[in-house]
């Protein structure tokens, strides 16, 4: 049979069944699209994700994360001065720590002097205007790369809670402006919230990484802080399993219980359905960390010339605003920062 579809019936026939809405109409020019623009991400929305390492004057590369390097604290200062002056609210820096330094029970991380404190210390000098977000869990600091502490081969929560409240609160005495805590320990934020309010800390809010969930998305990051390889089992007794939604939702409804001011949301991409679930439920300001092992992915394809870096990064960084996200944490945010001036 011959085709009957000239296109003065297409015409007709399309008219019909969308009853005459076209919603091409609005999409034809640059201006119209502008003006029908839903979510726009800005300067404002981006947290700067970076690493820490010793000495001075070092800047080096992190393999698995092309474009990302670990800075001496001297050059955290210069790299968080530079992160302000293009207008990023706040950064949020992890910790590579020398190897000597790692115990059974982290308890470095209470120290006045590791390399956290020490570079909230000197960045809050040089630079104050730039908010500091700091993690609060023990996997830099511990032998075993757990964030809790390790006994016959469990990780204790109570016990932990301990440790990282009181890291907790060195990170505050170092000027940290917001703490972070990753660990996902039951009672955190709580005990957290009360230490902070006893030791003159209550204006620092607590953003909780509440939905934080068990994934292999993490890989690169754990080579960046020198933790590859350390990790004894895996993260299953305490983060999310990446296949349970209710749990997240669960998490977060106790975390705002304990006192949390903001919700983070990790990994981010893969996990866009539960920043829209958490927002749509608990309407508090909600993050999401776009993690090392996205981060790698964009960059291996772009390396690759099989996607276009800058569009895909600007389109991943938009997502997030799309689904509810107030602010990312991301290793893109210098670079996002400079093609959104
Ligand atoms: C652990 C921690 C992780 C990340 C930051 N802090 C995960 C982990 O090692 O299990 C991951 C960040 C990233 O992948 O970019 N408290």
């Amino acid at each position: 049979r011959p085709s009957q579809f000239s296109s003065a019936s297409a015409s007709a026939h399309i008219d019909e069944v969308t009853g005459g809405r076209r919603l091409r109409r609005l999409r034809r020019t640059d201006w119209s699209r502008r003006l029908v623009l839903e979510n726009e991400l800005s300067v404002n929305d981006l947290i700067w994700t970076f690493f820490l390492t010793t000495g001075t004057g070092v800047a080096e590369p992190v393999e698995a994360m092309p474009g990302v390097e670990r800075y001496s604290v001297d050059m955290a200062v210069r790299m968080a001065e530079k992160a302000a002056k293009l207008g990023i609210p706040a950064i949020a820096p992890f910790p590579r720590e020398d190897p000597e330094k790692k115990t059974e029970d982290g308890s470095y991380i209470t120290d006045p002097d590791n390399l956290i404190n020490r570079a909230v210390r000197a960045i809050k000098k040089e630079v104050p205007e730039i908010g500091i977000i700091t993690d609060a869990a023990l996997d830099p600091f511990t032998t075993h790369g757990h964030d809790g502490i390790l006994r016959n081969g469990e990780i204790v929560n109570d016990e932990s809670v301990e440790m990282i409240v009181r890291g907790a609160l060195s990170q505050a005495e170092a000027g940290a402006d917001v703490i972070a805590p990753s660990d996902m320990m039951d009672g955190r934020i709580g005990a957290i919230r009360k230490a902070l309010d006893e030791n003159g800390f209550n204006h620092i809010p607590i953003m909780s990484y509440a939905a934080k969930f068990a994934s292999a998305f993490y890989g690169p990051y754990r080579d960046a802080i020198g933790t590859l390889g350390l990790l004894k089992g895996d993260k299953k007794t305490y983060y999310v399993d990446p296949a349970n939604s209710e749990d997240a939702v669960r998490e977060a409804e106790q975390d705002i219980a304990e006192g949390a001011d903001m919700l983070m949301v990790k990994p981010g991409l893969p996990y866009l359905d539960i920043v829209y679930r958490l927002k749509e439920t608990f309407r508090l300001p909600t993050f999401a960390y776009q993690v090392s092992g996205e981060y790698a992915m964009i960059k291996a394809a772009a390396l690759n010339g099989w996607i276009d870096e800058e569009k895909v990064m600007m389109e991943s960084l938009l997502a997030f605003k799309r689904a509810g996200c107030d602010g990312i944490l991301t290793y893109f945010a210098l670079d996002a920062a400079q093609r959104l001036k």
